[in-house]
């Protein structure tokens, strides 16, 4: 078993305040891992992108030239306390290049600067190589240019709108929090004068458990005005692209909105209390209540104690990562993988896999299902079969496998290679033998076979695989979908990490697990622009 598992137990894991130590102790580590995630300097989010194809400029030209200038004026600008800027490069008019980037009102100086070398770098990398008009979409900045002046002007066009495909539950009363919440940081926003963060944040309790987060930003050179048109029709088409969900973002080139359950912008007052677990103990019968109450004390008590020594045993892994974990050689650093050596045939993985018999079929999952197979060799595999939907070309697609292969742990899932052949999309995967971390925990019988030091194990495994993604790896990597069914067990019960650079391979905004998805509806991306 191994990869993805059905998803049978995904809503036992998502729900909070099971009455279930185990559950309650897992969503407490995710939670934690999370919060820590949030925290560290991460990858830059990707959100979408816009360039127009009708304008282009020839490769080595003059305006290349320029062009090239202006991108490393803009990265070089981009640790300005301002949090934006703007410029110009060029003498003759048709060789004259504008740009602007303006980073997340909440952001430092570095993070702003990371993410506008991103995308200055991904933009003529990924998605608009010879394109004179572009805007880029990140949650942490925007970037665009054009060979034509757009300073100070406001642009409703294009536009778009992704949002996550979860329902929130009681749309009525969620769509009038909403409302209240984006009025208010409309007006805050917009009055903020000219050549300034435009920026406002505001977080509303809408249950026991959940918390509205909502996030406005205009480009800060257009006026008070300008800002405050531009955020109320995006705020505006909230109902039509994305009711009912549970989050939401718009985006214009002069502005945008957006909303989540969990917080994406670091919260500025006392944030809400995170989730308690909550401990069910059934109701004490009569002459045992002593007892139960010893037990629940002894329970209390255990949790309280794992979750500091967790607390304590992250906070120094973090601390003393650089030092130990770079001594711990599972990158390769010197081993020269190459897109071909990562290369299997159709041909091998259908013998292998019986042609993707129902029998040798592991599971399934976000991004296709998941079946075992065997090599001439006798070296045991999962193949993923990717569903069909990825937006990715076959360069793209052979450029992340490569990157996420190149990651290597003890305690993350290797991936061996690929296939690529006609409508199929394969990923081949060293096969875990003991299934997931759910099998175990969530099955009353087969919980019992971890004990507590196999469990202790197991976090700290699950902790140095995610401090690798995070710190040591070459790439900087955000799993964002973390669950006991994405923790592999080997033979020994030793945790391997699945999963992880999904986004980068399938090319989807996997920013919210794999719940984003866009919403074509309001993409007026035709026709000119700026
Ligand atoms: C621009 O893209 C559209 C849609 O992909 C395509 O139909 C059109 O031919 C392209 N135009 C140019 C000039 O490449
Ligand atoms: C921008 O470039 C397009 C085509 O490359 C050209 O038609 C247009 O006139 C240019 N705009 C300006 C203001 O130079
Ligand atoms: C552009 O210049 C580079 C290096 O200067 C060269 O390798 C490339 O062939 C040139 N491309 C064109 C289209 O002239
Ligand atoms: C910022 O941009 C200007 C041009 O707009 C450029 O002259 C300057 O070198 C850039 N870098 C810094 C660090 O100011
Ligand atoms: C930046 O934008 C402002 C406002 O439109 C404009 O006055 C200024 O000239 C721009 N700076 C550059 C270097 O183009
Ligand atoms: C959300 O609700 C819509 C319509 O009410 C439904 O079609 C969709 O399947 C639901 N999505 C989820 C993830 O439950």
């Amino acid at each position: 078993m191994s990869c993805i598992l059905k998803n049978k137990h995904k809503t036992d894991q998502t729900t909070v305040g099971m009455p279930s130590f185990n559950v309650s102790m897992f969503l407490l580590i995710l939670s934690l891992l999370s919060f820590l995630s949030l925290n560290s300097e991460a990858a830059p989010e990707y959100r979408y992108h816009f360039c127009s194809n009708e304008t282009t400029f020839t490769p080595n030209s003059t305006y290349q030239s320029n062009f090239n200038h202006l991108l490393s004026f803009l990265t070089s600008n981009s640790t300005r306390e301002s949090g934006f800027y703007n410029t110009t490069v060029g003498q003759t008019p048709e060789n004259t290049v504008y740009g602007l980037f303006f980073c997340r009102g909440d952001l430092t100086p570095d993070e702003c600067r990371v993410c506008v070398s991103t995308a200055t770098k991904e933009i003529v990398e990924q998605y608009c190589p010879v394109e004179k008009v572009a805007v880029i979409w990140y949650s942490e900045c925007v970037l665009r240019y054009s060979n034509k002046s757009f300073f100070s002007t406001m642009f409703q066009t294009p536009t778009v709108s992704l949002y996550n495909i979860q329902n929130i539950t009681e749309p009525v009363r969620f769509t009038q929090l909403l409302g209240t919440s984006m009025n208010d940081i409309e007006t805050k926003a917009s009055n903020a004068p000219t050549g300034t963060q435009k920026f406002a944040t505001t977080e509303a309790k809408f249950s026991e458990l959940q918390t509205l987060y909502s996030l406005v930003q205009c480009d800060p050179l257009i006026s008070s005005s300008d800002c405050k048109t531009c955020l109320g029709i995006a705020i505006g088409n909230l109902p039509g692209c994305c009711a009912g969900k549970q989050g939401a973002n718009v985006l214009y080139p002069s502005c945008y909105v957006r909303y989540e359950i969990y917080p994406f912008y670091k919260v500025q007052a006392v944030p809400p209390p995170a989730p308690t677990p909550v401990l069910l103990a059934p109701p004490p019968p009569k002459g045992k209540s002593r007892n139960s109450l010893l037990i629940i004390i002894a329970v209390v008590a255990a949790t309280v104690v794992s979750i500091l020594l967790l607390c304590i045993g992250y906070y120094l892994l973090c601390r003393r990562a650089k030092k130990k974990y770079n001594a711990v050689p599972y990158e390769n650093e010197s081993g020269e993988i190459t897109a071909d050596s990562l290369q299997y045939d159709l041909a091998t993985i259908e013998a292998a896999t019986n042609n993707f018999a129902d029998d040798n079929k592991l599971g399934s999952g976000g991004f296709g299902e998941v079946f075992k197979g065997t090599l001439p060799n006798k070296q045991e595999i999962a193949v993923k079969r990717l569903s069909q939907t990825s937006r990715q070309g076959a360069e793209e697609f052979k450029n992340e496998v490569l990157l996420v292969a190149k990651l290597q742990h003890r305690n993350l899932v290797r991936l061996l290679g690929y296939c690529l052949e006609g409508e199929e999309k394969l990923l081949v995967y060293e096969f875990v033998p003991n299934k997931s971390l759910d099998y175990f925990l969530f099955d009353p019988k087969k919980r019992s076979l971890l004990d507590w030091s196999s469990r202790y194990n197991i976090i700290g495994g699950v902790a140095r695989g995610m401090l690798y993604l995070h710190e040591d790896s070459r790439l900087r990597i955000i799993h964002r979908d973390l669950k006991a069914s994405n923790i592999l067990l080997d033979a020994n019960l030793n945790p391997k990490i699945s999963d992880f650079g999904m986004a980068k391979i399938f090319g989807v905004d996997e920013t919210q697990g794999n719940t984003t998805v866009t919403c074509l509806q309001n993409m007026q991306c035709t026709g000119s622009f700026l």
